[in-house]
């Protein structure tokens, strides 16, 4: 069945989240803000995994604390199963947080080093009782650590003597604990060793299809997301730019920012290499507290002309090609959108 034929089981609308600035000590008075998310949507569809790119710094963690609540949106709207969260009562808010668990990127510092696995895997019982197994605890946690292929008897074991990869299993054992629908995973392997990473996203996809789960994924490198993801998101300083399936994305992308992420993407075919040209990022990420007027990439972009100061472009379907059917139509937010070829890795 495709995406578009079921349902979203989340939709987030006009999402916004302003970081204000303040001066003084004693009188605190607001003098701006960080635009870190400034008007996202999007859908994320039962059992499919989306995933959101960006460097650094575009807003990609902090859309992802808010699809978790651990950040409240200045503005828009976030829908579980077609409810939108902000009419929800404090209980039934608490049984929907319980369907989207998060995992965190740096199993390093996301795993308290002075609890035991077993009381890490097993704190979401503690928070959430009303679900909690009824009988042993511990065999349930037993059971998770079997789940992300850990051996149960390291229930006793604390978070350092365990490698990173095996720690990132442990931080998804604990988003599993309680059964969600929804995994949001920001980062989850950028911590990892490149040898580890694949074994870890491999794990998330085993992980998807026996519990039919629905991912986000947030990465900043293009080539981890593409492995996982069914559509693709690309982010640009707290907006997203391009949005496709993942051969939209990768195969057509028509946004000149997607276009110089894809280019950096290295290519184990030199005759690839060889064929397409690389766009160099120049700077980096312009401050989120004060965008550039027009289009918030012009700063950076090759393309830019005047229009780009003047007019914000729309995350839309490339002028030219409205009304159109085929790989380039998807929504791309450039007034000049064209496709590039040789960018994509084969
Ligand atoms: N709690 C906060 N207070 C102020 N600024 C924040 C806060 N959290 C994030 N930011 C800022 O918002 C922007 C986006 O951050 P983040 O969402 O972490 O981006 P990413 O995950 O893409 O690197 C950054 O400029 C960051 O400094
Ligand atoms: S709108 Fe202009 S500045 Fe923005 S990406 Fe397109 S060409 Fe570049
Ligand atoms: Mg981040």
């Amino acid at each position: 069945m495709s995406a578009s034929t079921r349902d979203p089981i989340l939709e987030v609308h006009g999402l916004v989240k302003h970081f204000p600035l303040t001066q003084g000590i004693l009188f605190k008075r607001q003098t701006g803000a960080v635009r870190a998310v400034d008007g996202v949507s999007f859908a994320l569809y039962p059992g499919e995994t989306l995933g959101i790119v960006g460097e650094s710094g575009c807003g990609k963690s902090t859309v992802a604390r808010l699809m978790v609540n651990l950040e409240h949106p200045t503005a828009g709207s976030i829908r579980y199963k077609g409810e939108d969260l902000a009419g929800l009562s404090r209980r039934a808010l608490k049984a929907v947080r319980r369907n989207i668990q998060m995992v965190f990127q740096d199993p390093y510092t996301s795993l308290n080093p002075r609890m035991t696995v077993g009381d890490i895997i097993g704190e979401p019982f503690e928070i959430h009782p009303e679900v909690a197994p009824k009988g042993d605890r511990r065999r349930r946690v037993r059971e998770l650590l079997d789940v992300v292929g850990l051996n149960p008897e390291y229930i006793n074991r604390y978070p350092h003597q365990f490698s990173g990869g095996q720690r990132q299993r442990i931080g998804i054992a604990r988003g599993l604990a309680l059964n969600p629908e929804i995994i949001v995973a920001d980062e989850p392997v950028s911590a990892l060793d490149v040898s580890v990473q694949a074994q870890v996203i491999n794990l998330m996809e085993n992980l998807q299809d026996r519990f039919g789960l629905s991912y986000m994924v947030i990465a900043h490198d293009l080539s981890i997301v593409r492995h996982i993801s069914d559509r693709v998101g690309v982010m640009y300083l707290g907006k997203i730019v391009e949005t496709g399936t993942d051969e939209e994305i990768y195969d057509h992308p028509t946004h000149p920012y997607t276009q110089a992420l894809l280019s950096a993407v290295p290519v184990a075919d030199p005759e690839v290499t060889h064929r397409r040209e690389r766009i160099i990022l120049e700077g980096d990420v312009p401050s989120p507290a004060d965008p550039p007027s027009g289009c918030r990439f012009r700063t950076r972009c090759w393309k830019a002309r005047e229009r780009c100061a003047r007019e914000e472009p729309p995350l839309a379907t490339p002028e030219p090609l409205r009304g159109a059917h085929g790989p380039v139509t998807h929504p791309s937010a450039c007034h000049f959108a064209e496709e590039k070829q040789h960018v994509a890795h084969d």
